[in-house]
């Protein structure tokens, strides 16, 4: 079988599944020949072995069985950088990313070293792209669940930054006090009772979606700790559902009055992310 012929069927099978069965065709492909789009683009003709067209074969039909394509490859890309990725983590996501480009954004302007919480780490995509990126990072990266703080080891390995995270178990930030001068957290935040219509919820961990009947539960209990762990004049990055933006803002108001809290919008014009400033 050529190439271009695996790739004309697996975008007309994928078509009927995805919404971006062309960019899904050549991530499946590109994973088994490692080969670039490009080179797969100009080369349809390239002969596929009875091998390669079986483990080609293979990962299409768990993309058609409705396995989510990061689980299927086992990596993905967050921040610019690979992530290995496994049913244990949620994948990481673009929207994300703004919480990653905010925290630089504050941390650009020191030159000691800046001590930050990633609160429920998972894959460890957050504390791994900050250490990446600000090399006086000193960061502890925490979650409840073992099997995630496995794969965020893995990938602070992966990067080279193991030295600048430690990875804790524990609920939110129990442990600690007074020692952070910035707190990130993409907790789970979707109401439980929206959880069961949902396609994500099938396949990534309910321990990472599941925020209680209002979706703030974890929200609501870091803030409550904030003031234990935050250092004078540190700052909180919180990851919200878009349609949390007022209830948290508001509920923030009363709980942090001395606090300066500013919400901002994704890529996509929905609010995503609040940042607390005390
Ligand atoms: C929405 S996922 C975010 C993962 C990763 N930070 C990201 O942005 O892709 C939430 C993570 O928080 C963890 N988690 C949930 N409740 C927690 C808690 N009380 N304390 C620590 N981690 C928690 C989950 O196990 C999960 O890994």
């Amino acid at each position: 079988m050529q190439l271009g012929d695996w790739i004309k069927e697996t975008r007309t099978w994928l078509g009927k599944i995805s919404e971006l069965p062309g960019i899904e065709t050549y991530v499946l492909a590109g994973e088994v020949l490692h080969r670039p789009k490009s080179w797969m683009i100009s080369h349809p003709e390239a002969l596929l072995t009875t091998n390669e067209i079986s483990q080609l074969d293979d990962l299409r039909s768990r993309v058609l069985k409705g396995e989510p394509l990061p689980y299927v490859i086992g990596h993905w890309e967050f921040f610019g950088l690979d992530f290995l990725v496994t049913p244990s983590v949620l994948i990481p996501r673009p929207e994300t990313e703004l919480l990653v480009e905010q925290a630089l954004k504050g941390l650009d302007q020191r030159n000691d070293t800046a001590w930050i919480a990633d609160v429920g780490t998972g894959s460890g995509c957050i504390a791994v792209s900050l250490a990446k990126h600000h090399k006086n990072a000193r960061i502890i990266a925490t979650d409840r669940s073992w099997q995630a703080l496995k794969i965020a080891a893995a990938n602070a390995n992966r990067h080279g930054v193991d030295s600048n995270i430690t990875l804790i178990q524990t609920d939110l930030l129990q442990p600690f006090r007074n020692c952070f001068d910035l707190v990130c957290a993409n907790l789970p935040y979707i109401p439980t009772a929206q959880l069961g219509g949902l396609s994500v919820s099938q396949h990534e961990p309910l321990s990472a979606l599941d925020g209680g009947t209002d979706g703030l539960f974890w929200i609501k209990n870091l803030l409550r700790l904030s003031q234990q762990v935050i250092r004078p004049r540190g700052r909180i990055l919180l990851e919200i559902e878009s349609d949390q933006g007022n209830s948290a803002m508001n509920w923030i108001n009363e709980l942090l009055p001395f606090t300066e809290a500013v919400l901002l919008k994704d890529l996509a014009g929905k609010d995503r992310l609040i940042s607390i400033q005390f």
